[in-house]
């Protein structure tokens, strides 16, 4: 069951592409029937919790898999900074499920609103959840699956012990995922190892990365440029001098079967004289406006930048078709950031600190505790509320419901009967989204569907259809490691399959154990890519005393490519999830309720990723009869099979080192395990044996 009630006049997200058949619609209701909702301050509703209840969803957000006790804010963050009190992150994820182990109820809510949704679930009070936003414009959806209705989908399996056809939090996720449409999946070559580096920016730098990479027999299938690669590091450009000629580099590495992916940026130089996007789009009046309509300017990597306006979808086409500059080279995957949009200052921001900090400066001899006050002020000027509700976007007025701009006369910008404007921060985590999507959907027309490589850092539920994500800036700490593997199971529900993290840690110095510890995990996640910041310990493998155990892991990942790519197929189609909470395979069982740190993958499987340092195995819950796969480097990894040990329902301590992979299958489930190979064009599906449960 599906109730939709409208709110208002809500801005049209395109997050939900299809509203089942016998959904039912409300408007403007002042009860519904599963919280309490209120219209003071904008809008909230209060959804009573019982002592057992667990809360699952937000996709990217920090926290656990079971989301109480914390407040999250959906907002589209530039966060380097993932300390565990964070409230957002790249994402705006508005799903989350409720779920009762006592009544064996779940019901779900989508909160379908483009700007700041704050979540307070049970922390201010333990027995309470409470969504609150600023404007009580909206679409809020309602999702009650029934445990006896048909499934949506016919190609189901089962479980022996258990049915998870019959899993309320599965059936919940699927209608959600059937309502938001089908997952971006990129060719098979994507599935294969990535390695990138913030500082890879020319030809040697390529040449390095391949040639060690072979010298060290480590499979791989794409190296990454970060912005170094660009001349100023501006869109669309290629420095000269790093790349003599940048067509015959991409092409002769993909000869080689590696593929070059290029990162793209948000913002444009404000530079029009030097730069040509910033000369065309300015022309064209495609970048975003203050209200006085001058251009909006913020410093992001190139300096001063202006921004596309990717909600007006004419912009949008025209950004999307600058790339055309890199796949006429042979260019066919490409990263794009920086799109929440993160900014890093802006002119007033800056005036405006300069001020304070002559106040301050002033006041010195009589208060020297004052100079604090300019820590946060310095602090503050990045990412800044006010310079997010300072500039406007061109909306097709249809779009915009309740969020246009009502200007007094005289306002330089004006709305039409086609077009509105809406001030950014009202629609901010629709920012991303617009510019997946129009990338996405210029390279599907020029390369074709499926032919490519797109993921993005900043999302918006729907943007999933598009590309894929990766979790950001994390750093080289265990407590991200286990992070991660709390975010992948919630970014599935969402119909972010192709997803994955900066393995080894993007900010701060990796230990050789550490990296190993994210391959354990890195080995299953559709996109697996070592990258890390500048300035840091170089972490690509053979900058480590025995390359070959890292050579090793990802051999095993080659071996198991046909069957990721397969099982990930099918999430994408079918509304499937690649990463489960155990809950959604075990609900009626207590212990499975509360597990975060073992996972079920694909139909099969289950793992259970080692996150402390100096482990030499861990705990972990079987929660019906499995086998246990242990795979060294004489047996599994590279050849043969792994070592098979069938274990019975219960908790085992289990040995198990930083250069093996333990994974654990259902009785009576078999997975196709091929041969390795140096990349996934080599990759020889017919040498596959089948691996049984
Ligand atoms: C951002 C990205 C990071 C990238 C860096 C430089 O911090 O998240 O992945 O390396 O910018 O482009």
């Amino acid at each position: 069951m599906v109730l939709k009630y409208v709110f208002g006049s809500p801005f049209q997200t395109e997050s939900v592409v299809c509203f089942p058949e016998d959904g039912k619609v409300f408007e403007n209701e002042k009860k519904v029937p599963f919280g309490k909702i209120s219209f003071e301050d904008g809008f909230s509703i209060s959804v009573p919790l019982d002592e057992k209840t667990l809360v699952f969803g937000l996709g990217e957000a920090m926290g656990g898999i079971n989301k109480r006790g914390k407040i999250y804010r959906s907002w589209c963050t530039d966060e380097p900074n993932q300390v565990e009190d964070k409230e957002s992150l790249y994402g705006a994820h508005n799903f989350l499920m409720i779920y009762s182990p006592k009544t064996k109820e779940c019901s779900a809510l989508f909160i379908d609103y483009p700007s700041l949704v704050t979540y307070d679930v049970g922390f201010t009070f333990k027995d309470e959840l409470k969504i609150s936003l600023k404007k009580a414009d909206l679409n809020l959806y309602f999702i009650k699956a029934d445990r006896n209705a048909e499934e949506t989908s016919s190609s189901e399996e089962t479980s022996d012990s258990e049915n998870i056809q019959e899993n309320i939090l599965y059936k919940t996720v699927r209608i959600f995922r059937k309502m938001i449409g089908k997952s971006y999946l990129p060719p098979l070559w994507a599935f294969g190892f990535m390695q990138s580096r913030w500082g890879y920016g020319s030809e040697k730098d390529l040449s390095e990365v391949y040639e060690n990479f072979r010298k060290h027999k480590i499979p791989l299938d794409a190296i990454f440029l970060d912005i170094d690669y660009m001349k100023d590091f501006r869109d669309f450009t290629v420095d000269e001098k790093k790349f003599k000629d940048f067509g015959k580099t991409v092409r002769n590495l993909k000869e080689k079967n590696v593929h070059i992916v290029p990162i793209i940026d948000a913002g444009i130089p404000s530079e029009p004289e030097k730069d040509e996007t910033c000369k065309a789009g300015t022309e064209k009046g495609f970048f975003c406006r203050m209200k006085d309509s001058s251009l909006f300017k913020a410093g992001v990597w190139p300096g001063l930048s202006v921004f596309p306006d990717f909600l007006n979808p004419e912009a949008g086409k025209w950004f999307a078709s600058n790339f055309e500059k890199l796949t006429s080279k042979g260019i066919d995957g490409f990263w794009i950031d920086m799109n929440e949009p993160a900014l890093f200052y802006s002119e007033q921001g800056v005036f405006h600190l300069i001020s304070e900090s002559e106040k301050t400066f002033k006041e010195i001899d009589r208060n020297f505790f004052s100079l604090w006050h300019i820590k946060d002020e310095v602090l503050k000027v990045q990412n800044k509320t006010e310079d997010y509700e300072s500039f406007y976007h061109k909306v097709p007025s249809p779009e915009a419901g309740g969020f246009s701009e009502n200007f007094s006369s005289g306002a330089s910008l004006e709305n039409s009967r086609d077009f509105s404007y809406v001030r950014h921060d009202l629609v901010h985590n629709l920012y991303g989204f617009k510019m997946t999507k129009c990338v996405s959907e210029f390279l599907s027309g020029s390369l074709g569907k499926n032919s490519f490589l797109l993921f993005s850092r900043a999302s918006f539920t729907g943007s999933h259809r598009f590309a894929g994500i990766w979790t950001g800036d994390n750093c080289s700490w265990w407590s991200h490691l286990e992070l991660f593997i709390k975010q992948l199971p919630s970014l599935n529900m969402l119909g972010f399959i192709y997803s994955g993290c900066d393995l080894g840690g993007f900010g701060g110095n990796v230990s050789r154990e550490l990296l190993l510890r994210f391959l354990g995990i890195g080995v299953f996640t559709p996109l697996m890519r070592n990258h890390s910041a500048l300035g840091t310990r170089e972490q690509e493998f053979y900058k480590f005393e025995n390359p070959e155990d890292f050579a090793n892991l990802v051999s095993f990942r080659y071996r198991i490519i046909p069957y990721l790519y397969a099982e990930a197929e099918k999430c994408a189609e079918e509304g499937k999830m690649l990463f489960r909470p155990l809950s959604f395979d075990y609900e009626n069982d207590e212990i499975a309720l509360r597990i975060e740190d073992q996972l079920m993958l694909c139909d099969d499987l289950m793992i259970a990723p080692v996150y402390k340092p100096n482990a030499s195995g861990r705990f972990v819950y079987i929660p019906e009869e499995m086998t246990m796969f242990r795979c060294t480097k004489e047996k599994g990894l590279k050849t043969g099979e792994g070592e098979k040990t069938s274990l019975s329902r219960g908790s085992y301590y289990i040995p198990y080192e930083k250069d093996e992979i333990v994974f654990f299958m259902k009785k009576g489930r078999r997975i196709p395990v091929c041969d390795a190979a140096e990349n996934t064009a080599l990759l020889d599906k017919t040498t596959a044996k089948f691996w049984e449960g």
